[in-house]
């Protein structure tokens, strides 16, 4: 071959690889952001990134576009790995015409994706594009199309993570919403369907591109999005340690880890957490990293519906789902948010193989106008259909109250919970010892002489018949009462004998999940 045509084909590929040029580069930079390239080398493997697709170039001629170069069409896509373990990339390219999506830009998101569903791999989009390319009109609507009906069919299939890294807006946000994870990045990401102008031009509300559409609007109003952190190096490092939790696909198991942290390591800090006084919160928090191996949670949506906690930790080196209540926040009681943030990590979870572990001490449903008008009863649906549908493995651990529809909620025994575990203080109960004694000794205390007193002996003695979980046991609603010092022991025992559990459903079409 002669040197011309590898001369040439090496400048053709450094032109594409300098994107938009230095001078957008620099801008970019400028703005604390990565360039397309920065980023996926950053977050693969050194050296593993292979890229496919450099040469596509547009073919729009509206509006002088046949003479625009769009290097790389604004989109960086390939494949490489993670830890040694392959992923799908794409990166939309900011330097380039604002990373816009025109038809064929959407043509090497849809290659990636296909690719990713045929071999099972991880796809990550990295998104920063100013939307649908307006000069392409509807081929850049048709590219969008493609992407959502893709997301679609790749849900639950392979996991799909998305990065925001600058702006998403329109309906360009539609394809971050149809994946597993949204990640954004303090001050820099920006999501939203109408922008502060629109807004302003519709509705006369003033509100900063920031207050509308920033991270912590997503991550802790809206909770459209998963996690923030503060810079582009710190996201795409959480990114990876996301990916130790999953598999690569949901006919695989995700990585086991070698720990150094006991089987039967027990903690005598367990039997005293929860304080004698029913009221009294306590952090939750503690108790799962108690739990953990070595202490390692790895939170989802952290700042949104803080009454209950969803997450990853790892048990024996193997990956598991905790939902838990947050005695601290709301007295740990479940509310619409509550219900929609862990009825989607229990369906993540069960989508990938990752066991499931309940801890459960919730006082009920939140009682209000706001959350009945807001639709609790078909919020709340879906959590007993998320874990009722779940067939992977599901232990579940009752700490101290399980009240009502609450109860059965939290994974009970009804919900065909594989294994139910209780604390000593655990009060399984129709509700709260307070609430049952003024609806059943109405009369009693009414007639008294000293209503406070008798008030008081009635709630003792609600307490002492009925919120306890020893009914639950003997009905065998509950497997065991155990010392709370030997959970970790036995949630590991029980996750082990149930890691060949197989489970049946009636074959459908697909399950009506209550919206
Ligand atoms: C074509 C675009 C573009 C777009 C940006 N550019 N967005 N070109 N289509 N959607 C170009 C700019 O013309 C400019 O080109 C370069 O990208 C950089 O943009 P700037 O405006 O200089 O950057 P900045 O000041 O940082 O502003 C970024 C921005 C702004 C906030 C994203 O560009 C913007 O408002 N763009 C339009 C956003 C929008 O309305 N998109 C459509 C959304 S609706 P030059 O050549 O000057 O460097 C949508 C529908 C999807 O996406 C529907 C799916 C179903």
């Amino acid at each position: 071959m002669s040197n011309n045509k590898l001369e040439e084909l090496r400048q053709l590929k450094s032109s594409v690889k300098l994107g938009g040029g230095e001078e957008s580069i620099k801008k970019q930079h400028g703005r604390g952001k990565m360039t397309a390239r920065e980023r996926i080398e950053y977050l693969l493997d050194e050296g593993s990134f292979i890229e496919i697709d450099t040469f596509v170039e547009h073919r729009c001629t509206n509006f002088g576009m046949e003479k625009k170069k769009v290097p790389g069409e604004g989109v960086v896509t390939g494949y490489g790995t993670v830890d040694g373990r392959l992923i799908y990339v794409f990166a939309q390219d900011f330097t380039v015409i604002g990373g816009s999506l025109g038809e064929m830009h959407a043509a090497k998101i849809v290659k990636v994706q296909e690719m990713a569903m045929k071999v099972g791999a991880p796809l990550i989009g990295i998104n920063d594009s100013g939307g649908a390319r307006i000069q392409e009109g509807v081929d850049a609507l048709s590219g969008y199309g493609d992407i959502f009906y893709n997301n679609t069919i790749a849900s639950g299939v392979i996991p799909q993570i998305s990065v925001i890294m600058g702006p998403c807006a329109g309906g360009a946000v539609y394809s971050p919403a149809l994946t597993d994870f949204i990640f954004m990045v303090d001050n820099t990401s920006k999501m939203f369907i109408t922008g502060p102008q629109v807004i302003k031009t519709v509705t006369g509300e003033e509100v900063s591109a920031e207050e509308l559409g920033g991270a912590m609007t997503h991550n802790r109003t809206s909770g459209v999005a998963h996690f923030i952190y503060n810079s582009e190096e710190e996201t795409l490092d959480s990114i990876k340690l996301l990916l130790s939790y999953l598999p690569s696909n949901n006919l695989e198991d995700a990585p086991v880890f070698d720990t150094e942290d006991a089987i039967n390591r027990m903690d005598e800090k367990l039997n005293e957490i929860v304080p004698d006084n029913p009221n009294k919160p306590y952090d939750m928090k503690e108790i799962i990293s108690t739990l953990a191996d070595d202490g390692e949670f790895l939170e989802v949506q952290p700042y949104y519906a803080q009454n209950i906690l969803t997450g990853f930790m790892r048990l024996n080196g193997r990956s598991v789902g905790v939902i838990a209540n947050q005695p601290k926040v709301l007295a740990g009681c479940l509310d619409i948010n509550a219900s929609d943030k862990s009825a989607r990590f229990i369906r993540t979870c069960d989508s990938f193989n990752i066991p499931l572990l309940t801890l459960v001490d919730v006082p009920g449903f939140l009682p209000g106008t706001g959350q009945e008008y807001g639709g609790i009863i078909r919020h709340g649906a879906k959590m007993l259909y998320a874990y009722s549908e779940a067939t992977v493995p599901k232990v579940t651990v009752i700490l101290r109250k399980a009240y009502g529809g609450a109860y059965i909620a939290m994974c009970s025994r009804h919900l065909k919970a594989d294994v139910v575990l209780a604390w000593p203080t655990a009060e399984v109960a129709v509700m709260g010892p307070e609430g049952a004694a003024n609806i059943i000794f109405r009369k009693e205390i009414k007639a008294s002489d000293d209503a406070l007193q008798t008030r008081s002996e009635k709630i003792k003695e609600y307490r002492d018949t009925v919120a306890n979980p020893y009914i639950a046991a003997s009905r065998g609603y509950v497997d065991d009462v155990i010392e709370p010092q030997l959970t970790r022991p036995r949630i590991i025992s029980a996750f082990d004998m149930l890691s060949s559990k197989r489970e049946e459903r009636p074959a459908k079409k697909h399950g009506n999940l209550p919206l």
